[in-house]
């Protein structure tokens, strides 16, 4: 069977009460992405910056996965291939769903990192600029986010899983920020059948092979429903060549 991958975003954890960014109520309606989200802001002033991500880091710890993230867990045990979680969110709620080896591009609100020594560690509830680095002691920590301006992590390991991606599905992304946004580019080029799961269609909705509306917490588990049931209908029939498929 083929090879999954899924990429993620805020749309995703939105029923889980984690907010998204550009939606009527989103985070970049209240807060200045360069004030929060670039590392002249934490240059600037690193104590908003801390202040900011820690609300998150705690509302983060507080949220519960929703169906969404559940039926993506069942598609990882259930689909006779691999299947690759490839999120853009920092909420840790993939893992918190029991899914396996995601792939975090713009870090985790549940990491620090030492921009001294490059050290990583679990981050502390609360981060503020006086907390030292474990490792070289120096107070220079961050949060283990990806910035504005700064490369996403994990981009050779995405760029292979893409060039052999069979089905590649987008859920709950705006379609608005780069690289996330050429994913499905570089899918289809690939030869991937491309699917976008989102409350609307997204602004690059076009790219797409299929568009499916809805609450994530609908749309996903009725499509890995029909993946699933078509995974097993396919297997059937090869194990039963006389066997209609329908
Ligand atoms: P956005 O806020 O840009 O987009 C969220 C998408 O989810 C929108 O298209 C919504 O329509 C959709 N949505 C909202 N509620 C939904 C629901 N219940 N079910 C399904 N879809 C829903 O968030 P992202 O696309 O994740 O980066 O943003 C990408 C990046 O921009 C983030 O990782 C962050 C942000 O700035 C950094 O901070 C570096």
């Amino acid at each position: 069977m083929g090879n999954i991958v899924i990429l993620t975003g805020a749309g995703i954890s939105a029923e889980s009460g984690m907010g998204t960014f550009r939606d009527a109520d989103g985070l970049w309606t209240q807060y200045s992405i360069e004030d929060v989200a670039t590392p002249g802001g934490f240059a600037r002033n690193p104590g908003l910056v801390h202040d900011f991500y820690n609300i998150r880091r705690i509302r983060a710890a507080e949220a519960q996965p929703n169906a969404a993230h559940r039926a993506l867990t069942r598609l990882q045990a259930e689909w006779p291939g691999p299947v690759t979680i490839v999120t853009q969110n920092v909420d840790g709620l993939h893992e918190k769903a029991g899914s396996d080896g995601v792939l975090h591009m713009h870090g985790e609100l549940a990491g620090a990192l030492c921009q001294g020594c490059d050290h990583r560690w679990p981050a502390p509830p609360d981060m503020s600029v006086t907390l030292a680095c474990p490792s070289c002691g120096a107070a220079r920590t961050r949060p283990d986010v990806v910035w504005f301006g700064e490369i996403p992590y994990h981009m050779a390991e995405i760029a292979g899983l893409l060039d052999s991606a069979d089905i590649f599905a987008s859920v709950g992304t705006s379609g608005q920020v780069y690289p996330a946004a050429a994913f499905v580019q570089q899918a289809r080029e690939a030869g991937a059948h491309t699917i976008e799961l989102n409350l609307d269609p997204s602004d690059i909705a076009h790219d797409f092979d299929e568009v499916s509306t809805g609450l994530a917490s609908q749309v996903v588990p009725a499509w890995v429903d029909d993946m699933l049931a078509g995974a097993a209908g396919g297997q059937a029939a090869q194990a039963d060549p006389e066997r209609p498929v329908t």
